[in-house]
């Protein structure tokens, strides 16, 4: 999944992760749930990582790909894989496609969320997230039913670090730098799917699902022409 931060790519992963049964990858959350360790469980490594990430920065590149490594088992998921917040740089892309070669995998999609910056900034501010199971509300447009605690879990609501007004705009920044670029690097090998990021989730869920069951049928098709080509 591609997109800016906070369009909304956590929320559609953990939609399209409860519809499809496919393994959810997100490497923003495994640096925050690192973080909740004991400051004696961190590796220098992690901690140095955390202080990027509360500023907003990325996190580098060797230090991503060494996690997203030790998670290698989640591509061979029965239901699939989705990542999200992975790749952001053109390196790790580099990287994913190879790890991708070597294991004999292929990316199907690259579902990329549009939306403009003046509403990802609001989706950010307003965003809460439960400290006990993680799940995502938003202060207006999905308050959880009552005041600063979690729907499913009771858990307490919090406001993440990186959500205050100076790491949202070193975020922003970032993305336009180093994520962008994926979206033509991934439009050339032709895995590029646009979906605009407007409306309620349902409503975009709906539109990324249609768009890669559409992609689906017609890759089968493509896949079934070429074969009944090769026996004639
Ligand atoms: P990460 O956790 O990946 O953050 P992000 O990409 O900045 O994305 P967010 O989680 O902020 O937003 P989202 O698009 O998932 O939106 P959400 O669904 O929550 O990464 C955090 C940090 O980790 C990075 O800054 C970096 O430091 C580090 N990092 C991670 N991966 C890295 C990598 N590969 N390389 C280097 N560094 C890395 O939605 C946002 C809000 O909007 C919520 O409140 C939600 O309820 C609301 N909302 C969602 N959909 C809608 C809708 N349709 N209408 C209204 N509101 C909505």
């Amino acid at each position: 999944m591609l997109g800016a931060p906070g369009v909304g790519k956590g929320t559609q992963a953990d939609l399209l992760h409860r519809r499809l049964r496919a393994c959810h990858l997100s490497t923003g959350d495994v640096f925050r749930a690192a973080g909740t360790r004991a400051d004696c469980e961190q590796s220098p490594a992690m901690k140095e990582a955390l202080g990027y990430m509360r500023r907003g920065e990325l996190v580098p590149d060797s230090t991503v790909w060494d996690m997203v490594r030790e998670r290698k088992a989640c591509l061979r998921c029965a239901g699939g894989f989705i990542l999200d917040g992975f790749p952001r740089t053109l390196a790790q892309a580099k990287l994913l496609s190879e790890l991708m070669e070597s294991e004999g995998l292929a990316i199907s999609a690259v579902v990329n969320y549009e939306l403009p910056f003046s509403d990802i900034v609001a989706r950010l501010g307003g965003r809460r997230t439960c400290e006990q199971c993680k799940t995502v509300y938003h202060l207006t447009e999905r308050p959880p039913r009552v005041d600063g605690k979690c729907d499913h879990c009771d858990g307490k609501l919090f406001l993440r670090e990186d959500d205050r007004p100076d790491s949202i705009k070193v975020r922003l920044e970032a993305y336009e730098r180093s994520t962008s670029p994926l979206i033509e690097f991934y439009k050339d090998f032709g895995l590029l799917v646009n979906v605009e990021a407007k409306g309620s989730p349902d409503d975009i869920f709906e539109a990324t699902f249609t768009q890669l069951e559409a992609r689906r049928v017609r890759q089968v098709a493509q896949k079934a022409w070429v074969a009944l080509e090769d026996h004639r």
